[in-house]
């Protein structure tokens, strides 16, 4: 038995490091495209393709993923949405309009999340993993400037959608869009963008941080086609085989990442990003690529 244990326990921590390692130094920094195809648009019109980025969490130092941000626009898309959660450090509101760089003469609508307004704090990175990051009072963390990140993206024309709808043309469609402010620190307001989304627009887009279940709802009742979110970094820690261990929100494991339908009030579509960072006070990923996706939209079935 102590022979045992004296391998075991060795090898135990080995294999914890190993695992350790690859979650803050490899898979951090293994960034992945999504592609997903949504049946959207009217019958007849051309594919549109949606860059749908979210949760940088950027901080200066993140050189890797400054320079794949910035490469994505060699996608070529014609609209970029972005879902928050953007930086988490004073400097690197420059560092997240650098990275945007050309995506930002492109159409760009956008919405924050609570961790563009507040300086994340040190805390055990296991309580990310043991359920949703309410507890720490707003007012104890440090401010963040969104507003110098809200001016730079509405400086290049991108439409600021908290708590507000915007209007825009791209790939020569008319979309009508609303967003709301993050949910998750009680911002959102869906009141002031309600309302039934306008059926003569060629597509209706709702944006959100937060994919909380009671604001899809709203979306998809009052008509809006696609539902973008991020926040939930799609549990950022996955086990293999079973998934998404935590949401950080209402909405269940299944959806926390990826295309999917939101099956109360229409027939919206929902995409949920997965994110590009990870929560400042736990840097790893694990069964969890960070990632961005690239929407290609194209015409419902007419049958
Ligand atoms: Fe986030």
């Amino acid at each position: 038995m102590y022979v045992r244990l004296r391998t075991l326990i060795p090898a135990t921590i080995a294999a914890g490091a190993a695992v350790a390692s690859y979650a803050t130094v490899i898979e951090r920094n293994w960034f992945a495209l999504r592609r997903h195809e949504i049946p959207v648009l009217p019958p007849g019109s051309e594919p549109l393709r949606v860059l749908h980025i979210s949760d940088s969490h950027l901080t200066p130092g993140r050189k890797r993923l400054m320079s794949w941000i910035r490469s994505l626009d060699d996608l070529d898309p014609h609209l970029v949405v972005s879902t928050g959660d953007s930086i988490a450090h004073p400097q690197a509101v420059t560092c997240f309009l650098d990275s945007l760089g050309p995506l930002l003469d492109r159409p760009g609508v956008f919405v924050l999340g609570s961790n563009d307004l507040h300086a994340p704090t040190m805390r055990n990175p296991l309580r990310y993993l043991l359920g949703p990051s309410s507890g720490i009072p707003l007012k104890k963390r440090a401010h963040l400037p969104w507003e110098k990140l809200c001016s730079g993206m509405t400086a290049a024309g991108w439409l600021d959608l908290n708590n507000r709808r915007g209007r825009l043309t791209a790939g020569g469609l008319d979309i009508a869009l609303a967003g709301v402010h993050d949910s998750h620190i009680r911002k959102a307001r869906y009141e002031e963008v309600a309302g039934h989304a306008d059926p003569t627009a060629d597509l209706r887009i709702g944006v959100m941080h937060t994919p909380e279940p009671s604001t899809l709802d709203q979306f998809a009742a009052d008509g809006y086609d696609l539902l973008l979110a991020g926040h939930t970094h799609g549990g950022q820690v996955c086990l293999p085989f079973y998934g998404t261990l935590i949401t950080n929100c209402g909405i269940e494991r299944a959806r926390a990442r990826g295309l999917h339908r939101h099956p109360v009030g229409g027939q919206a579509w929902l995409h949920v990003s997965a994110g590009l960072g990870t929560a400042p006070t736990a840097p790893v990923r694990f069964a969890c690529r960070p990632e961005a996706s690239l929407l290609t939209l194209v015409p419902r079935d007419s049958g």
